[in-house]
């Protein structure tokens, strides 16, 4: 039976780097879903477009079903989330009914999946102290709602035998049709705005690209790793990831104003730690990879 890539969630800022390595690394066709209110990202004749919205229950019965029809092996991508923390802090129900319920109703109606993995965070975790690096089998304990519902719907994922993803804070150009934080602070110093930056706040960053190749080099193996930590060797301060940004696009450490978390008057509704290090050695045994660094 033939093999086919179906990302939900295509054309945000991950998907969109799904996409374009899929369609760099593989020959596979790719179904993608967007809602009604966004745009295809990637254009390309193996990329058919799908509007889904996952908490339209009648929506998801007639989108299996033309599933259902394709006679293929699905390889499901699953990125779909209301995952700004603060605006799952301000509407727990609202985000409850996408990333839990959604979630709940769709991963019992996809057919024919040959491997299924789910998007998480690194907000799972509370705080690193002295430098610890949390592993995929370290307790839950979570900050802020957002942390609280993607840590059940792990639990839902695995419960069915699928596999999880943490990923850290990850940057990049945005290939979607949306600036990302990475587009903005580019034209801040591009405009000669200074940027402030933290420095005490770490975590171990990475970049879209090399988060999806990772994930996309665990598909191919075709097995089922239940969770993996998809991220850097080391944690990085924003201040240092802003940094690089800056140095990739020709500016120095003079547009950055190093700011404190600890000290500054930012206000967040929902509670983050300051420190959040992952565990990257099962990805590194799996891949047989020495050496994991944001590419920036
Ligand atoms: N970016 C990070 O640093 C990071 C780190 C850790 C984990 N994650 C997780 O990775 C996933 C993707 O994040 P991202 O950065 O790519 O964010 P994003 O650009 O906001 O993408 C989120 C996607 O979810 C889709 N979506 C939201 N509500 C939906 C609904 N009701 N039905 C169908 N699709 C829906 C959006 O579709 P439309 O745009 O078509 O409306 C969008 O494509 C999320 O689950 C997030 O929690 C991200």
């Amino acid at each position: 039976m033939s093999r086919t890539f179906l990302i939900i969630g295509a054309s945000g800022y991950i998907g969109s780097y799904f996409l374009k390595n899929i369609l760099e690394t593989t020959e596979l066709n790719i179904i993608a879903t967007k809602t009604k209110n966004s745009s295809a990202s990637i254009s390309h004749e193996r990329v058919k477009w799908l509007d889904l919205d996952i908490s339209d229950f009648a929506e998801v019965d007639s989108f299996c079903d033309q599933l259902s029809k394709l006679n293929t092996k699905l390889d499901v991508i699953y990125l779909a989330a209301y995952h700004h923390p603060d605006n799952v802090e301000k509407d727990p129900q609202f985000a409850w009914g996408i990333n839990i319920v959604a979630l709940g109703n769709i991963i019992n109606k996809i057919p024919s999946i040959r491997t299924f993995y789910y998007s998480s965070t690194d907000s799972v975790y509370g705080e690193s102290f002295d430098g610890y690096r949390f592993k995929e089998t370290d307790d839950h304990v979570p900050f802020n709602e957002y942390g609280k519902q993607k840590s059940l719907a792990e639990k839902i994922v695995l419960s069915r035998g699928y596999s999880v993803i943490h990923y850290p804070f990850l940057i990049g150009p945005s290939l979607a049709n949306k600036k990302h934080f990475y587009d903005m602070i580019v034209d801040d110093f591009a405009s000669g705005k200074k940027v402030e930056a933290f420095s005490d706040s770490c975590r171990s960053s990475l970049d879209f690209n090399s988060a999806s190749l990772y994930a996309l080099q665990l598909i191919e193996r075709g097995d089922n790793f239940g969770t993996v930590n998809i991220c850097a060797d080391i944690g990085y301060s924003k201040h240092n990831i802003i940094l690089r940004v800056a140095n990739r696009h020709g500016f120095g450490a003079e547009n950055i104003k190093s700011i404190l978390a600890k000290e500054s008057n930012w206000v967040s509704i929902a509670k983050r730690p300051l420190v959040t290090l992952l565990d990257n050695s099962k990805l590194k045994k799996i891949l047989a990879l020495e050496k994991i660094e944001p590419k920036i």
